[in-house]
């Protein structure tokens, strides 16, 4: 195996596939740049209301040779070029991340070059580090996606404390069953974002519970949510606009993220935060987050939004953070690992 001397690391390729998006990225330290491809297979799914595992593991198959070319050609640069190759060993869906994985280890052998597995996760949250320079260790992170929903205590590179976590349904999953009980196409999230904002100041909406109202927990919980604001719209749908029942449910999400992470800074004051994941897209939750961290004199940093959905740009950063910054990758006997808590994250 090649040497992990950092100076060595020029350029590094990665590949996610954990999920519905088919990435690939290409990092180039001198000038610390990323470049992308992203393949979204959202159109196959549509018709499904969610992920499909064997459609998207097939769907990886398919594109992920064009898709790490045009990466490629974006950078300016060939296989030759590569000393490292980087892809996402989990948490995701077996089958994708599979696709992903036997297509990295054999470029890394073919090339004789490093392979570096990735924590999905780790790196939602620690592109932020790329794009905003003054972001340090220590810090708290919000991740909000369609699957996951954590508020993680990240301590440095490879050290996590998971704070609290969803007991069922993820954020992002509340907003698309939601707009699934509305006739909405999946994702939802944008739409049900898109319809709120429509909501006239004067009019009723519909009221709906606090999810784990009067708990002292920072987990989180949106699936009574969920039953509630199915019962809301089966009973009262004449009552409320479409626009009215959209602002209830966005609120009633939002005000449930912004009050756990009210408690954990509680807890642990003078740090700035990390949103992270695809919900992070959402406009209510950005402005209410960034009015909290204001009040208490702290910074928020929302990775800009090709880097809050999935994609292979923060999986090579990572890699490079984790080549450079600790000791040498680790030969991980299984090559992906599709439940693989943060917290359990060897930092190699
Ligand atoms: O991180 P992501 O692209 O994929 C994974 O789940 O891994 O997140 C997708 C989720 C979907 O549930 C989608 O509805 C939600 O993010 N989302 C939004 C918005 N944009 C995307 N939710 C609320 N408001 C948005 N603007
Ligand atoms: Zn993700």
């Amino acid at each position: 195996m090649a040497s992990t001397n950092p100076r060595h690391f020029h350029k590094i390729l990665a590949i996610e596939s954990s999920c519905d998006e088919t990435s690939a990225a290409v990092y180039c330290a001198q000038t610390k740049t990323i470049q992308q491809k992203i393949y979204s297979q959202v159109e196959l799914h549509r018709a499904y209301g969610g992920v499909v595992p064997e459609i998207a593991s097939r769907s990886h198959l398919e594109k992920l040779y064009g898709v790490v070319e045009q990466a490629l050609s974006q950078a300016d640069c060939t296989l030759k070029d590569i000393d490292a190759i980087a892809y996402t060993r989990g948490p995701g869906l077996v089958g994708p991340l599979l696709i992903g994985a036997c297509y990295a280890d054999a470029l890394a052998y073919a090339l004789q070059v490093p392979l570096v597995p990735v924590h999905h996760l780790e790196a939602h949250i620690t592109i932020a580090l790329h794009e905003y320079q003054a972001l340090q260790f220590p810090f708290l992170a919000l991740l909000v996606s369609g699957g996951h929903t954590e508020l993680i205590l990240a301590e440095s590179l490879g050290h996590y404390r998971i704070l609290g976590s969803t007991m069922d349904d993820a954020a992002g999953e509340a907003f698309d069953k939601s707009g699934k009980i509305m006739g909405l196409n999946y994702p939802a999230g944008p739409e049900i974002a898109q319809q709120a904002t429509t909501v006239d100041p004067q009019e009723p909406v519909p009221e709906l519970p606090e999810p784990l109202k009067g708990k002292q927990t920072l987990d989180f919980s949106f699936s009574g949510l969920k039953t509630a604001f199915a019962r809301a719209w089966q009973l009262h749908k004449n009552q409320y606009s479409p626009a009215a029942f959209a602002w209830a449910i966005e609120q009633a999400i939002v005000d449930a993220l912004l009050k756990r992470v009210e408690q954990a800074l509680d807890q642990h004051p003078d740090i700035p935060l990390v949103v992270a994941g695809g919900v992070a897209a959402n406009r209510c939750l950005r402005e209410k987050i960034k009015t909290c961290m204001t009040n208490r004199k702290q910074s928020a940093y929302f990775p800009s939004m090709q880097y809050c959905t999935d994609n292979a740009g923060m999986i090579v950063h990572n890699a490079y953070l984790r080549l450079t910054k600790l000791s040498k990758p680790e030969v991980l006997k299984q090559k992906v690992q599709p439940r693989w808590p943060i917290d359990s994250l060897n930092p190699w």
